[in-house]
């Protein structure tokens, strides 16, 4: 399949490339690289030895998008572009809805003039907001407290939407839990500009003495050890849980929770981290962070029967692969 790939030069974005590449589709990414690298693109090709074409544009641009569209016969998009700083999301709403939703609704709209037929979109766990873990595909979504989560929502609904007006498009929704770890190469990974919103390259970033020490926020969290639980999934397990989708996408929308279905706290994470790759990670405790929840883990088990998909990596490999990469850039 020709697939047209979104945000492609980022995290999670490179790394289904490459797994795409190696399934033996081609690859166009779009990428406009403003949280992301150039060299990126060149890693997904010497990790995987085959070639990929790249544009760099905005995908909110509708003449750059159509000038793509009108150059390709994609089969499907992978749409992963969009800004995801929840804490940046609050302080500005507007470029936050103007990106991820635009982004989706001009996608969408290509799709539909060029026939392409199957949409993936990255969603995220944080549209189920406060419902009870484990969460399942069929539950009610809750507001998510950040316009960030917003988008994610809206942008369901709008894909939704066009699947209900025109019965041949194929949507489908992932809700990623906590994607960490690198591919196993060290070659990409994640790498935040500033300062890391996420735990896992926070933590790899205080192991290396970049940053003095991880801040947890909250240990009065009604959790075992009080400090908040996340369901993290490796990259790569992700990665592969796109092409699974791809390849089983029939008409409708298919809404899929992607993660292990196993919840890890923020302290149980620091210490496996420091155990396997003998470094230490000092921290402190400081108050909660407005908006988070205390628990976050998801039922996995429609990708498992309707796409034969399941987490393969464990908690280990995430943190041997996200230090590999690490102490390689
Ligand atoms: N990483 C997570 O924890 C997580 C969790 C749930 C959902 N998601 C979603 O997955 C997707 C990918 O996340 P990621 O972690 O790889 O983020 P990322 O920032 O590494 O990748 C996103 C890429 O999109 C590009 N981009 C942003 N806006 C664009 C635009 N208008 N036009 C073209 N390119 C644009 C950026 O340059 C970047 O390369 C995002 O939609 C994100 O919201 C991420």
């Amino acid at each position: 399949m020709h697939i047209l790939v979104t945000g492609g030069a980022g995290y999670i974005g490179s790394h289904t490339s490459v797994v795409l590449l190696e399934a033996g589709h081609e690859v166009i990414i779009v990428d406009n690289l403003s949280n992301s690298k150039i060299e990126t693109i060149d890693r997904i090709k010497q990790i995987t030895k085959k070639e990929l074409i790249f544009y760099q544009e905005d995908v909110t641009d509708e003449a750059a998008v159509d000038a793509i569209f009108s150059n390709h016969s994609f089969d499907g998009v992978i749409h992963f572009a969009g800004f995801k700083a929840v804490g940046e999301s609050v302080e500005f709403p507007l470029k936050y809805y103007y990106n991820n939703t635009v982004s989706t609704m001009v996608l969408a709209k290509y799709c539909l003039k060029y026939g392409v037929k199957q949409f993936v979109f990255s969603s995220s766990a944080t549209v189920y907001g406060e419902n009870d873990v484990p969460f399942v595909e069929t539950m009610e979504l809750l507001p998510t407290t950040n316009p960030y989560g917003e988008t994610k929502v809206i942008s369901e609904r709008i894909l939704t939407d066009v699947a209900k007006a025109n019965r041949d498009f194929a949507v489908s929704l992932l809700r990623y839990f906590n994607p960490v770890g690198a591919h196993e190469s060290g070659l990409i990974g994640e790498d935040p500009r500033g300062i890391p919103n996420n735990l896992m390259p926070y933590i790899t970033k205080v192991a290396k003495g970049k940053l003095e020490k991880l801040r947890i926020f909250g240990n009065d969290y009604p959790t075992p050890d009080g400090t908040g639980v996340r369901d993290y999934i490796h990259v790569m397990d992700l990665a592969e849980g796109h092409v699974a989708a791809l390849e089983k996408l029939t008409p409708g929308v298919h809404v899929y929770n992607l993660g292990t279905g196993r919840g890890i706290s923020v302290l149980e994470l620091v210490k496996t981290f420091e155990e396997v790759n003998g470094v230490k990670v000092p921290y402190e405790i400081v108050g909660r962070r407005p908006g988070d929840i205390a628990e976050s883990y998801a039922d996995v088990s429609k990708a498992k029967a309707e796409l034969g998909w399941t987490a393969k990596r464990g908690i280990r490999e995430m943190c041997r692969d996200a230090w590999r990469y690490e102490c390689g850039v």
